[in-house]
């Protein structure tokens, strides 16, 4: 990868935090001459971000609007395909795209929408780049509080209707998220992989589609982080002064993986699905 120029990759670009994320990363790209890939799903969503962060005076050229659904394989597929097609040694990923789902919906495979969307996808395009990655990568999961407050047992991958419960499902996702980071950690020492915990943020996730959104938007929200301040959580796991791996980066400090997760009876299990879901049964 001698001659290739270095990319920063932001997932969920066009969503609250993306928006913060992105035009941060911007400003790091322009001082390092690295390139600047974000991912969208929503072409007016994209263009509107795209003013947003050439306003930061990152060159057009470096800048990469590319789409990605991380809930579709083959739309991870192609989305890496495009990456590797630039040429591009990747340097960072944010992952930071994440969804909560109001009904139990799986794919055609049987997988959650939320476990696809926010653990299975991430993770399975974690295991893609770090193909296109050299040692010093870093790999930036956006995880939830929420994780301490679930536990997984092996209907993790296609959860139930009958049980379905958006918080809970979502929550399990995170903390699938979150038993995946330590395995990672742990499978690429060359690189860091950790996590952020971004708090309660004041962005559309926390629409809930119920009867007492009013009342949140009321008496919860304005007492929620900005995603500028969640940010910071971000910009320490980027910085990552202690070259610390298999951490949680929150905005006030940064954590070990609790061992709830490092040592999940099922992580073993979570990683080889994982990696049979991005190389293939034979890897
Ligand atoms: N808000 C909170 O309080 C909170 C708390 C803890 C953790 N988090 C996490 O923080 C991250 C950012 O969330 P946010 O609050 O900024 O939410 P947001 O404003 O709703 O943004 C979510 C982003 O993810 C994208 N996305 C959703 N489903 C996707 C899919 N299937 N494929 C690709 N992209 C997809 C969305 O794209 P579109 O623009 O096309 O919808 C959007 O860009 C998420 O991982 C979330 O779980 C949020």
């Amino acid at each position: 990868m001698e001659n290739a120029k270095d990319a920063i990759i932001v997932t969920g670009a066009t969503g609250g935090l993306g928006h913060a994320v992105s035009v941060f990363m911007a400003g790091e790209a322009k001082k390092n001459g690295a390139c600047l890939v974000l991912s969208f799903r929503n072409p007016e969503k994209a263009e509107e971000l795209k003013k947003k962060v050439l306003a930061t005076g990152i060159e057009e050229g470096n800048l990469f609007l590319e789409r990605l659904n991380l809930s579709d394989f083959l739309s991870i597929d192609s989305f890496v395909r495009r990456i590797a097609g630039y040429g591009f040694r990747v340097k960072t990923i944010v992952n930071n795209a994440g969804s909560m789902y109001k009904y139990y919906t799986v794919n055609h495979q049987g997988y959650e929408m939320n476990m696809l969307t926010n653990f299975i996808g991430p993770a399975v395009l974690s295991l893609k780049l770090s193909g296109y990655m050299e040692k010093g990568g870093s790999v930036i999961n956006v995880l939830s509080l929420t994780r301490n407050y679930v536990d997984l047992d092996d209907s993790l991958w296609k959860g139930s209707q009958s049980t379905y419960s958006r918080l809970v499902n979502y929550s399990k996702s995170k903390a699938a998220l979150t038993v995946f980071t330590s395995a990672m950690a742990e499978s690429f020492p060359d690189l860091y992989v950790n996590g952020v915990d971004p708090g309660v943020m004041n962005t559309a996730m926390l629409k809930m589609d119920k009867w007492f959104d009013p009342l949140t938007n009321i008496f919860f929200r304005p007492f929620t982080y900005k995603p500028e301040k969640s940010l910071e959580a971000v910009k320490s796991a980027y910085i990552n002064e202690g070259r610390n791996s298999g951490y949680i980066f929150s905005v006030k400090r940064k954590i070990p993986i609790e061992k709830k997760f490092s040592a999940h009876k099922l992580k073993t299990a979570i990683f080889a699905k994982i990696k049979e879901l991005a190389w293939g049964a034979a890897d």
